[in-house]
């Protein structure tokens, strides 16, 4: 089968050759259609989990993915042959991921039914970047009557959690350059500030000179949380999915401070697909791509090259 690999850490991802899996007992085979790219997936490639993880090489890349189950193996009784499935297909102990044309998943891991009526490409884009803002709304505990502020909102976790906070009832301040304001605001945002101009808790201030509630940032290093925890009042929330909160300087300002790790289930995908078959929750899909652009589209991605959500046709 075909997969995008790198074959030791650091190394440029390619196109390779590789057997197909067998699945074993407790596991399922599935024939990926579509596999979601995510910031990790070179991060990944770099070596961020080396120290973590042992992998065996070539490495497959890729977390997010949607297919149809192809074969189960003994004592599956959850999903069955021909269903349609989506969600995090993260193999680095064994060397596999979902970009390939099939790949393993545990049949009580992080997989579940597509949504109904959705498509493969939509569903390969939506678990890695919705879970974590699922994550990062309940971690902040939104709901209505507070003001929001969403750092890196027109990204992939960004728009999810513009949307979920909204939906919460919250009052929410999106971050986009001048042409992503428009659909922010269809999203769900009722006010956007523009991070390529600078000075954003100026442009906060200007419209929320009380402060605000929480803070959902995907993009802050850890001295650009501590300018933006300024904004926040005393009881109110970061939450951060680059690992950039100090949790003790946040309660210096009696502020509860986070790093968030996303954590995958079935019970998490088959909440969101309820917010998707609602249209409570909608991923947008930037661009598609076949299999053998994957290294250019990671290369672009690792640049800051790219915008909004890249999904790969398998
Ligand atoms: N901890 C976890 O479990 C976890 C889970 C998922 C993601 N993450 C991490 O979270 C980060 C975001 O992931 P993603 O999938 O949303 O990435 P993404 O799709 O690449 O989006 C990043 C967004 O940030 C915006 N941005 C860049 N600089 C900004 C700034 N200074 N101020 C405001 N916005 C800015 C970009 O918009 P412009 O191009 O318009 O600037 C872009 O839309 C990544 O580092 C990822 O690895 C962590």
């Amino acid at each position: 089968m075909r997969a995008i690999a790198v074959s030791e850490y650091g190394a440029t991802p390619a196109l390779i050759d590789v057997p197909r899996p067998e699945p074993g007992p407790g596991e399922i085979l599935v024939k990926m259609i579509a596999a979601g790219m995510n910031p990790m997936d070179w991060k990944v490639a770099d070596g961020l989990l080396k120290d973590t993880v042992e992998a065996p090489f070539p490495l497959i890349l890729g977390q997010d993915g949607a297919g149809v189950v192809d074969a189960v193996g003994e004592g599956v009784t959850r999903l069955r042959h021909g269903e349609q499935v989506y969600g995090s297909f993260f193999g680095l102990a064994r060397g596999l991921g979902s970009y390939a044309e099939y790949t393993l998943a545990a049949a009580d891991g992080p997989v579940a039914r597509m949504p109904d009526g959705m498509i493969y490409t939509q569903a390969a884009a939506v678990p890695t970047a919705s879970l974590t803002a699922l994550a990062m709304v309940d971690e902040a505990r939104i709901d209505g009557g507070q003001t929001v502020l969403v750092v890196g909102a027109t990204g992939g976790v960004g728009q999810s959690a513009v949307q979920l906070a909204s939906r919460a009832g919250a009052k929410v301040i999106a971050t986009a350059r001048a042409d992503m304001a428009g659909t922010m605001r269809r999203l769900g945002a009722d006010e956007t500030v523009d991070h390529s101009k600078g000075d954003l808790n100026g442009q906060v201030l200007a419209a929320h000179s009380d402060g605000i509630d929480a803070i959902l940032d995907m993009v802050s290093d850890t001295g650009g949380t501590e300018q933006l925890a300024q904004l926040l009042r005393p009881g109110g929330a970061y939450v951060s999915t680059i690992w950039a909160v100090n949790p003790d300087a946040m309660a210096a300002r009696e502020v509860r401070g986070t790093n968030i790790e996303s954590a995958p289930t079935a019970e998490l995908l088959d909440r969101l697909s309820a917010l998707i078959d609602a249209s409570e929750l909608r991923v947008t899909v930037e661009r598609e791509i076949p299999l053998e652009e994957a290294p250019a589209a990671l290369a672009a991605a690792r640049a800051g090259g790219a915008r909004g959500k890249t999904v790969i046709r398998l």
